[in-house]
């Protein structure tokens, strides 16, 4: 850890008053090289209350790679950027280097070209909002994979539940709504050997509205969009959302064989019992959507009586 860092997490630990003097001697170096980071520190956006008595952290929400690496000791890397194309290219680039350590997170403040299923735009606006992606080497095949799409939306519709009191559903297969409007979705690619016939890499991607005030959000999402908080008062900060998010999500994982995060995708569901519409080869279907699979499939009863299991695609619903 760099000298910045360690002050910040040492004032950030104590959430008091700690002069400039006690930190020098507790991290071992001079008084001005404590004066330095401070100053650093909050060039980067952070902030602190400077009193006679020395200095006091002030809470700032702002992506630091050495908090959430404390907070997230099962990721192996940890990259934040200030701003990147997409985290998900970023994750991909990665998945070339020899060295590189998985599960690997990567992170940034805003996306040049965020993008989504179907290759759709992410609309991703600077530090309102989490983008990130998590690159997995599983090294599996893909039939002894769990369904990381959907335990990806259960990690997130849990953690949002947590820590913000809001109601979460889950609209098949990845998008994560708050009254009747979508705040989040996720996208999973993977890539796969094959010779071995195993997944080599999967890349897990997270785009989650935050703070965007809903005016904010273009016209053409206006009615289908909005942030956890579309006032743009958040009362927690996204690392404390990311860290959330990513404890449910390993939690998970751990839990398997048990399928935990299929009973709690079911129950989340928006759409289980619900009319749903959808086009398959060209033609334009309606039904009950009645099950989820364990293979997360969707299973649809037309008004016909038939089963329909739909496997990907997308779905809409009358009011959404
Ligand atoms: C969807 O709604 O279709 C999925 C959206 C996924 C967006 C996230 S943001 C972080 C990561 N980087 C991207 O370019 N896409 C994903």
């Amino acid at each position: 850890m760099t000298t910045k860092e360690k002050v910040l997490t040492l004032l950030k630990s104590k959430q008091a008053v700690l002069s400039g003097e006690k930190i020098a001697q507790q991290l071992n170096v001079s008084r001005t090289a404590i004066w330095k980071a401070i100053k650093e520190l909050e060039k980067s956006g952070y902030r602190f209350e400077h009193t006679k008595n020395g200095y006091r952290y002030l809470p700032t929400d702002i992506l630091q790679a050495a908090e959430l690496t404390q907070a997230l000791p099962m990721m192996k890397t940890i990259h934040v950027t200030a701003a990147s194309a997409s985290t998900m290219k970023e994750a991909k680039m990665a998945a070339f280097s020899d060295q590189l350590k998985t599960p690997a997170l990567y992170l940034t403040e805003t996306q040049t070209g965020g993008y989504g299923r179907f290759n759709r735009p992410f609309f991703s606006p600077k530090g309102q909002g989490i983008y990130m992606s998590l690159l997995l080497q599983p090294k599996r095949l893909f039939s002894e994979l769990p369904q990381y799409t959907l335990l990806a939306a259960v990690a997130v519709a849990q953690a949002i539940d947590d820590l913000t009191g809001k109601t979460t559903e889950i609209k098949w297969v990845n998008d994560i709504y708050i009254a009747g409007k979508k705040i989040c979705g996720i996208l999973s690619e993977a890539t796969s050997d094959v010779e071995t016939g195993q997944i080599t890499t999967i890349v897990i991607g997270i785009g989650l509205n935050f703070s965007t005030p809903q005016d904010q959000f273009p016209a053409e999402l206006q009615e289908k969009a909005t942030s956890i908080f579309p006032d743009g008062q958040p009362n927690i900060t996204r690392s404390q959302l990311i860290e959330k998010i990513w404890q449910h999500f390993f939690d998970l994982l751990e839990a398997l064989p048990a399928m935990d995060y299929l009973k709690i995708y079911r129950e989340k569901s928006l759409v289980l019992g619900r009319t749903v519409h959808f086009t398959r080869q060209g033609i334009s279907y309606d039904g009950i959507a009645t099950a989820v699979t364990n293979l997360g499939e969707l299973v649809v009863k037309t008004p016909k009586n038939e089963e329909m299991v739909l496997s990907s695609g997308e779905i809409s619903l009358d009011s959404y």
